[in-house]
Formats: structure tokens, C-alpha cells, sequence
């Protein structure tokens, strides 16, 4: 089966990090990434630089991206400002982020979920007349850290109207990393019998370790899309435990084990998690980050290479 694997470290991970990295480094990353393989990357937000001063000048580093016309690159978007920026900067995709609870609107855009619904159905259907593919993330879709566990009716509801606008793709985010397996299986029900599961993306995060069973719960209902992120980056260097999403490394070492098509080589992955490593000065690395790194050593004196 092939599996879509979205890149979303130059974005979701970059964003929190207590450095702020220049648009060369963030550039430098992506090349990495797209050098190995990877042909969907979120490569920044297109967000107001005092919000997320992480992601300032992400117009410069869309100019700057390399193989345009062989990668997906999307660029995330709070408002129609955003999209604006984001077309005129020639993201190929455009991402929509509507959290399933108001406190965390509120406390993300500043706008309430009605609004939030609102301009997100209004930049899709923009999108739409424009030619431009734009995809929504439906946040915290399985807890919310104000507002506590979320109900599954509430996120197919709003998976059903974000369809009806016509999103691309709506993508179930685990934004805390509060998921587990049943949860998945409970959540999709719910939402694919809305709108199918073919629409459908999961973004996790592995804050508790168990991101890739959720995977695989994922997996069981259909699911062929997930964001991750390179060594694992992301995260809030402020709050003690918090991780990023779920690492590209491991995501696809597991995909490919299980016989899936990926289309990358996760021992390819190694050098792009120490360079991730190397511009955020963060220590970083999947589960199977250490065995796939003494596997490349052996390898390497042995004078033999890695297949994937
Ligand atoms: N890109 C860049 N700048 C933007 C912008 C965008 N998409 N939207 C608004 N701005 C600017 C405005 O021009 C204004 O600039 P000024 O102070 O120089 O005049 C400033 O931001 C405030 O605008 P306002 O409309 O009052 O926004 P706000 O202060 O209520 O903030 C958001 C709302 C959405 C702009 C801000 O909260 C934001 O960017 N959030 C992003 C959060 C995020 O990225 N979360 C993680 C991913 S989900
Ligand atoms: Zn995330």
C-alpha cells in the first residue's frame, strides 16, 4: 500500500523551538528533506511574526524552496490575510487550522470557533475558485488542554461542513498527544462515517510514547496520509515533557517493515536528524533513532550500504 508521509518539522517543529533559526537554516533542513525523498513538506506558517516569531520571513524561504514543481509544499494559515501571503509566496497547498474547542481558538487565533469556522470555510472555497488546493487541520480533535476530552460527534460535525466547503483533505490532529489506539478507532468511526476515510489524514504527536499504535490504528481504518517530523522535533522547550509529532523516522521504518510504500528510506533519514540536531541545538531522534544509526555505523565499516 502506499503511504503519504507529510513532513511537517519545518513547520510544526520549528515553531516552538526556543531558537529562532534564519531562513537559511530552515531552508537547509528542507533541502535535506526533499534530498531524501520526502515530496510533501510543510515548509513554514504564514502567521503573524509576533505570534510565532519562529516563522517571520517564511515568504523569503518559499522562494527559496528547491525541485517546486516535484514537492508538495504547504504553508499553514490562521486568516485570509495568510492565504494571501501564502499564494503570493507560491505554496502549492495551502493548510486551514480550525480547533475543535473555542478556548483553544481563542487562545491560538483569537477568534472564536464560529469565526474560526467561518474564515476557514471561506478560504477553502476562495481556494476553490483560485485553483488552490487547501487542506484543514481539525486541532485538538481528541483533547483539548483546556477544555479536557473532546466528543467524536463534534469533530465529525465539523469535519462534515470543512468536506462540504471543500477541503482537500482534512487532517485529524492529535495536537497534545493525548491519543490512544481505542480513541483512534472510536474518533474515526465517527468522523469516516461523515465523510469517508479517503479525505482523511492523522497528525500525532508522541508526547506519551504511543503515537505509532495510534498509527496503526489509523492505519486499520483506511487511514493512507500522516504528518511526522524529523527526529521527533517540536515541542516547547519551556514545558517539561512536551515532544514533538511523531519522528519521520520512525514512521516509516514501521510503515516499511509492515510491507507499505512509503517511497523513503529511513537509514537515509539518520544524517537529516543530526543536522536537524545541529541547527536547533536540541537533542533529538525517534525511538528507533539509535538502532538505525548502529546499523548505518556497521554498515559503513563493513564497506556495504543500506537498502531501506
Ligand atoms: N500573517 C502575517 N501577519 C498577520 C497575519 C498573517 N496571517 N494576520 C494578521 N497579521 C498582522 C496584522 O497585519 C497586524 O499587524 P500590525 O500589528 O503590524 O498592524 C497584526 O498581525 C495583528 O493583527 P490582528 O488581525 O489584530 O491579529 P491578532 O493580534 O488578533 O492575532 C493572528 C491573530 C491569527 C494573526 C495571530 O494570533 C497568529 O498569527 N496566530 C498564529 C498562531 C499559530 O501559528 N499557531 C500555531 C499553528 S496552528
Ligand atoms: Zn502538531
Amino acid at each position: 500500500m502506499k503511504i503519504r508521509i507529510n513532513e511537517v518539522g519545518p513547520r510544526d517543529g520549528l515553531q516552538s523551538q526556543g531558537k529562532t533559526l534564519s531562513v537559511e537554516d530552515r531552508l537547509s533542513l528542507i533541502q535535506a528533506l526533499v534530498k531524501v525523498g520526502l515530496k510533501n513538506v510543510e515548509a513554514g506558517s504564514f502567521v503573524s511574526p509576533k505570534a510565532v516569531p519562529q516563522m517571520a520571513g517564511t515568504d523569503d524561504l518559499f522562494a527559496l524552496l528547491p525541485e517546486r514543481s516535484a514537492v508538495r509544499y504547504a504553508g499553514l494559515v490562521p486568516n485570509m490575510k495568510g492565504y494571501e501571503l501564502a499564494v503570493a509566496a507560491g505554496a502549492n497547498v495551502v493548510n486551514v487550522v480550525l480547533s475543535v474547542t473555542e478556548t483553544m481558538n481563542q487562545k491560538n487565533i483569537r477568534m472564536s470557533l464560529p469565526q474560526t469556522v467561518e474564515v476557514c470555510t471561506a478560504i477553502i472555497e476562495r481556494g476553490r475558485c483560485e485553483g488552490v488546493e487547501v487542506q484543514a487541520y481539525l486541532a485538538v480533535a481528541f483533547e483539548c488542554p483546556f477544555e479536557g476530552l473532546v466528543e467524536p460527534a463534534v469533530v465529525a460535525r465539523l469535519a462534515k461542513r470543512l468536506e462540504q466547503a471543500g477541503a482537500s483533505k482534512i487532517i485529524i490532529a492529535d495536537t497534545i498527544g493525548a491519543a490512544n489506539p481505542e480513541h483512534v478507532r472510536r474518533l474515526l468511526n465517527g468522523v469516516i462515517s461523515e465523510v469517508g476515510s479517503d479525505i482523511l489524514s492523522c497528525h500525532f504527536h508522541d508526547t506519551r510514547g504511543i503515537a505509532l499504535a495510534n498509527i496503526t490504528a489509523a492505519l486499520d481504518h483506511g487511514i493512507r496520509e500522516f504528518d511526522t517530523s524529523i527526529g521527533g522535533l517540536g515541542g516547547c522547550p519551556f514545558s517539561p515533557g512536551a515532544t514533538g509529532n511523531v519522528a519521520t523516522e520512525d514512521v516509516v521504518l514501521l510503515l516499511n517493515s509492515m510491507g507499505h510504500d512509503t517511497g523513503i528510506n529511513p537509514f537515509d533519514l539518520v544524517p537529516v536528524v543530526c543536522l536537524a540536531e545541529q541547527l536547533t541545538g536540541v537533542p533529538l531522534g525517534g525511538k528507533s533513532f539509535r538502532w538505525l544509526s548502529q546499523q548505518l555505523s556497521k554498515a559503513s565499516t563493513a564497506g556495504t550500504s543500506h537498502g531501506g
